[in-house]
């Protein structure tokens, strides 16, 4: 097993609806290091409801929480990233330099869902692949819309967008028709990261681990390693992802007879 990276975890204390306190994000970084993290996307919301929150100060806060884990002994790496509310003017807000790309490489955009929406983002993603940008999209368990059309869920794959899980949502799927989605999604290769999706020490708690061994419980260690390290490695530190297209699973001897 490799170390886990979480892709989504509030830790800049201060900034939005996530840890309060400086004692608070060490202490909840200390958590993901117990449970095999070693690296992390650090955001925080950038929506309209934290006007504040631009590039710079998402970087100031990271570069101080970094510092603060480095005394405390932490070892978990923190990169820098803004957890983006699909609005009307993303772009405009992309191109004056007010948004985070993920650990701040200009290669990715962790974009969520307006509140009580649902929108088709590949028109974005189609803006954004000429300025070298691709697109996140930010617990994709989330949304029903998306998880139960594995269809759509390949035409924005084939846009260039890679989908994060919540590992809580991994670990423990709730309903049946949700788990049996998102294990399609994850053995079919719809699924490229997780994140704990983590706002204190008490909401949402990291189940990082817990998730990893769901996924190799139906996929196997290979795809989870993928899943929970060598993709998200990659883009924290800028390289290609190597990600392959969705696939149709081999068809059982079953349904090759009576299918
Ligand atoms: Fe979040």
């Amino acid at each position: 097993m490799l170390p886990i990276i979480d892709t989504h975890v509030h830790l800049l204390a201060g900034l939005d609806d996530g840890p309060a306190t400086a004692d608070e994000a060490i202490a909840m970084a200390r958590m993901l290091v117990a449970e095999g993290a070693n690296a992390a996307a650090a955001l925080a919301h950038q929506n309209p409801g934290y006007p504040d929150n631009d590039a710079d100060r998402l970087r100031a806060a990271t570069k101080s929480l970094a510092e603060q884990l480095q005394t405390a002994a932490v070892p978990l790496a923190v990169y820098p990233t803004g957890e983006v509310m699909l609005t009307a003017d993303l772009v405009a807000r992309f191109d004056a330099g007010t948004l985070l790309t993920v650990a701040d490489r200009g290669q990715f955009l962790l974009v969520e869902m307006p509140y009580g929406t649902f929108v088709d983002v590949v028109p974005l993603a189609e803006t954004l692949q000429p300025k070298g940008v691709r697109l996140i999209i930010a617990h994709a368990e989330r949304y029903p819309e998306l998880l139960h059309d594995d269809a759509l869920g390949e035409r924005w794959i084939a846009a260039g967008c890679l989908m994060q899980f919540t590992a809580s949502r991994i670990a423990e799927p709730g309903r049946s028709i949700n788990e049996r989605a998102m294990k399609s999604w994850i053995r079919r290769g719809l699924v490229h990261l997780i994140g704990s999706d983590g706002h204190n020490l008490d909401w949402r708690p990291p189940r990082l681990k817990d998730g990893y061994d769901r996924i190799v419980e139906w996929t196997g260690s290979a795809v989870a390693d993928r899943i929970t390290h060598i993709w998200a490695a990659a883009i924290l530190e800028g390289r290609p992802v190597n990600a392959a297209p969705p696939h149709h699973p081999p068809r059982s001897w079953f349904s090759k007879l009576f299918g």
